[in-house]
Parts: structure tokens; C-alpha cells; sequence
């Protein structure tokens, strides 16, 4: 049997009731054994499953049955998964934002050359482009260099081209032990070795990053030093330098993900200022601006830039020209900066909002931000958490998904940034009831 037609055989089990809301999913070898198939067509089975949006989990953990809860009207419901409210996805979208959008658009039409729209971008864009965005990214002391910044169509393309730049199939990559998934499938994609290296308060920790180098010779670390995904952690000022001299001494190379940075308006100097021969920083607009309406944009350090440069190109990653323009135009009228206060505003109502609401719960929350951690106490585990929460028609993230180690920590990240506030609110009040009432509680909808 092919694996499409075990998928629509569960996709029945679970229209007629047979495999119930939040229910666990036999371990695929399990399933695979029972029916006498390849391990691998049940993998791909049970990846249908979760494509069509009827289950969830983590390959290897557990996959879940997705609750089957009657179309809701709530706003702020995932797009894939219409049945679901989103406290999922991080992709922050101000009511206002379109309007604003809008009329930048229509003055660049007006008085942009469409001529040059419509020609091929390439991976340095063009001197005006390079100028404002090395204009945007200035922070604190750091000033990058025009000539230091390319561009790829988004943040994961940037962060693959990057780590494809310095790294080989089979070479190994630090990564901080709970990281943005994305990251580590690309860096699974490419080939390489994804290292887990531990984090304490402040981040990554340089001592764990000594010992992980000395036993597995890295290639490189990815690190996202300022609000972090998913912990919310800030590595503070010392931490970065002590990480930026690590860099120096060892030749080590690292990819900095500043894509939540934008949050933190205290934060420290990024990593690239203290190492800028070491360190790529990467940024996009999709959580400044819209995930539909963005550009990765790169700052390379100068003994890397041809390297860099050339995976772009290779890996055919560069943002189309209009996308391009319009990304530039909406930074130098000052739109993103706009945008920028206005969900800064946005994103400490709301964690104020989740603090109040899960304040009985052990919650990790930053000042200002679109996610919240939160830690469980036994029974609960995280992946039963979140299908209790899914069974209750909220959707959020399990530890697992993040994790590169071994053991992953009992905690689930909570996004916050799609629904209005008052359906967040409600929202939180129901995470709040399932934490309270413990895995055997029947959901009481
Ligand atoms: C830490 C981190 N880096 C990068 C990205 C992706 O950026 P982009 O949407 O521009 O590809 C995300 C998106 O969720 C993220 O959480």
C-alpha cells in the first residue's frame, strides 16, 4: 500500500471517531511492523497525516491526533489549520499595517523606476540598497558597511546560504541546545552535524562551546543571542564578548540570528560588533514587517563576503527586484521603524497580558516579546500539554520541536503575536485551566 492510502485509511480512522482528538499515534515502527511495511513508508504516512493538518508531533516523540473542533470564529486561526487558534506561529500582523503598506507602495510606483524592478537582483543588490539598509541595521556602536550587506529572499534562505558557505556535508555545527527548527532541518539538508551545546541563563554557554569544539572539531555555530527562539533569552553584554574571543582563538565562524532582535530595544551590541570578521548577522523583515512582505538581508564579515556571496548565488536565493525595492522603500521612508515602535507596543501589552493570565504557571517571559516560555510540572509532558491545549482548539509548540539535544526540556513555547487581544486573553485563560487541571481531566468543551 502506498503511503498516501495509509494516510487516507487514518484520515477516515479519524472522520469516524475510530482515533479521537489528542489521541497518540501508534510509534511508527510499531505501525509499520503491524502492517508489514518499510519503517519509512509509515514515516511518510504519518508526515501526510500531519501535512493535511489532521495530526501533530515530532517525528520519533509521538505524533497526536489534531482535535477536530467545529470551525470557530475566532479570529487569529491557523492558516493551514482553520480549526486551530494560533499561539503557534510567531508572525506579528498590525491591524493597520496594510493601509500603511499600501501608501509606501503607491509612491514607489509613482515615482520608482519600474524598469529597474523588473531586472534580476543579485545577491548584493545595488549600492543605494546597500547603503540604506547598512543605515537600518546600525545599533549601539555597531556600524556596518554598505559593502558588507547581501540580501537572499528571506531569513531562511540567508541562514541556509550562510551555513552552506561554511560548512560541508559532514561537518559539524554548534547550535544552541533548544533552536529555531528551521535551522537545524537546513542544516540537516546540507549535510551537516547539528552539535547541541548547552545554555544556561545567558545563552549559549562558552565553556560547554570549548569542550563540544575540542570533542567534535566544529565548522561553525548558529546562535540567536537576543530573544532567543524559544526561550525568550537575552544574552547579556560579557557573554558575547567572552563568545566573540572564543571566535577569535579558535577561527570558529558564526551565524548570528537576529531576527527577533528588533524586540529588544536594550539589548546589548550583536555579536557581529565584538567579532565582525567572525560573525555573519542575519536579519528580515518578516516579523518587523510580514512574513509575505520580506527580504533576508545579510551582513558579511570581509574575509567571508565572496564565500558568502557565491552561495547565494549557487543556491539561486536572491530576492526578486520588486520585492527588493519595495523592502528598501518601506525602510527608508521610515515605515520599519514605524512598524517597529508600533509592535514593540503591541508585543508588551500582550506578554504583560500572558504574565497576568498564566501567572500561577512557570513562566519565561521577556519585557517586550511575541513568545512566552512556559515550564511544566509533572504528569504533564509537553506533548500531552499541547494536545490537551489542540483538543481544546488552541495550538502552540512543544520543547521537542526545538530541541538538538538529547533530552528535551518539559515545556511548550506560547506564541502570542496572531490573535486580537481579548481572543488571547480567552485563549490563555483555557492554557491556564488544562495546566491546572492536569493530564486526566476530560476537556470539557
Ligand atoms: C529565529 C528565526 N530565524 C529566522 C526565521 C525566519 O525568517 P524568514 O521568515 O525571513 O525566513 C524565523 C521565523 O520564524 C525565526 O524564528
Amino acid at each position: 500500500m502506498d503511503y498516501r492510502q495509509l494516510a487516507d485509511q487514518m484520515a477516515r480512522d479519524i472522520e469516524t471517531g475510530r482515533l479521537k482528538p489528542g489521541q497518540q499515534l501508534p510509534p511508527q515502527r510499531r505501525y509499520a511492523w503491524d502492517r508489514g511495511i518499510a519503517v519509512s513508508t509509515a514515516s511518510r504516512a504519518y508526515a501526510e497525516l500531519v501535512r493535511r493538518g489532521l495530526a501533530m508531533g515530532e517525528v520519533g516523540r509521538g505524533t497526536f491526533v489534531r482535535a477536530k473542533v467545529p470551525p470557530t470564529s475566532w479570529p487569529g486561526v491557523l492558516a493551514d489549520s482553520p480549526t486551530l487558534l494560533d499561539l503557534e506561529r510567531v508572525w506579528p500582523i498590525l491591524p493597520n499595517q496594510s493601509r500603511m503598506i499600501a501608501d509606501c507602495l503607491r509612491a514607489l510606483l509613482r515615482d520608482a523606476s519600474l524598469d529597474a524592478m523588473q531586472t534580476l537582483a543579485i545577491p548584493e543588490g545595488d549600492s543605494q540598497q546597500r547603503a540604506v539598509v547598512a543605515r537600518f541595521l546600525r545599533r549601539n556602536s555597531w556600524q556596518p558597511q554598505p559593502d558588507a550587506i547581501a540580501f537572499a529572499g528571506s531569513g531562511r534562505q540567508a541562514i541556509g546560504a550562510a551555513l552552506a558557505a561554511i560548512a560541508k556535508p559532514g561537518d559539524r555545527i554548534g547550535f544552541e541546545a533548544l533552536t529555531y527548527p528551521m535551522a537545524k532541518a537546513m542544516a540537516l539538508q546540507l549535510g551537516l552535524v547539528p552539535v547541541p551545546i548547552e545554555m544556561d541563563a545567558h545563552g549559549m554557554s562558552v565553556a560547554a562551546l570549548e569542550a563540544a569544539h575540542a570533542s567534535h572539531k566544529l565548522a561553525g555555530i548558529y546562535v540567536q543571542p537576543t530573544m532567543h527562539n524559544p526561550t525568550t533569552r537575552t544574552m547579556p553584554a560579557d557573554r558575547r564578548i567572552e563568545l566573540a574571543r572564543f571566535l577569535e582563538a579558535t577561527g570558529l565562524i558564526a551565524i548570528e540570528d537576529g531576527i527577533y532582535s528588533y524586540l529588544e530595544a536594550q539589548a546589548p551590541p550583536p555579536l557581529a560588533s565584538f567579532s565582525p570578521n567572525r560573525v555573519i548577522f542575519v536579519e528580515s523583515l518578516s516579523k518587523r514587517v510580514a512574513p509575505g512582505m520580506s527580504v533576508g538581508m545579510l551582513v558579511l564579515p570581509p574575509p567571508l563576503h565572496d564565500q558568502v556571496v557565491l552561495s547565494l548565488r549557487a543556491r539561486a536565493v536572491a530576492p526578486n527586484g520588486l520585492a527588493l525595492a519595495a523592502v528598501c522603500r518601506l525602510i527608508s521612508d521610515g515605515l520599519v521603524d514605524e512598524l517597529t515602535l508600533q509592535k514593540r507596543a503591541d508585543a508588551t501589552q500582550r506578554v504583560r497580558l500572558a504574565a497576568e493570565m498564566l501567572a500561577p504557571l512557570k513562566l519565561i517571559a521577556p519585557v517586550c516579546g511575541y513568545h512566552v516560555w512556559l515550564e511544566l510540572d509533572e504528569p504533564w509532558r509537553a506533548e500531552t500539554f499541547v494536545a490537551a491545549c489542540v483538543k481544546r482548539g488552541i495550538a502552540m509548540t512543544a520543547a521537542p520541536v526545538f530541541n538538538t539535544g538529547r533530552s528535551s526540556p518539559n515545556a511548550v513555547r506560547i506564541a502570542l503575536a496572531s490573535p486580537p487581544l481579548a481572543t488571547l486573553r480567552a485563549a490563555l485563560a483555557v492554557v491556564l485551566q488544562v495546566a491546572l487541571s492536569g493530564p486526566d481531566a476530560p476537556a470539557t468543551e
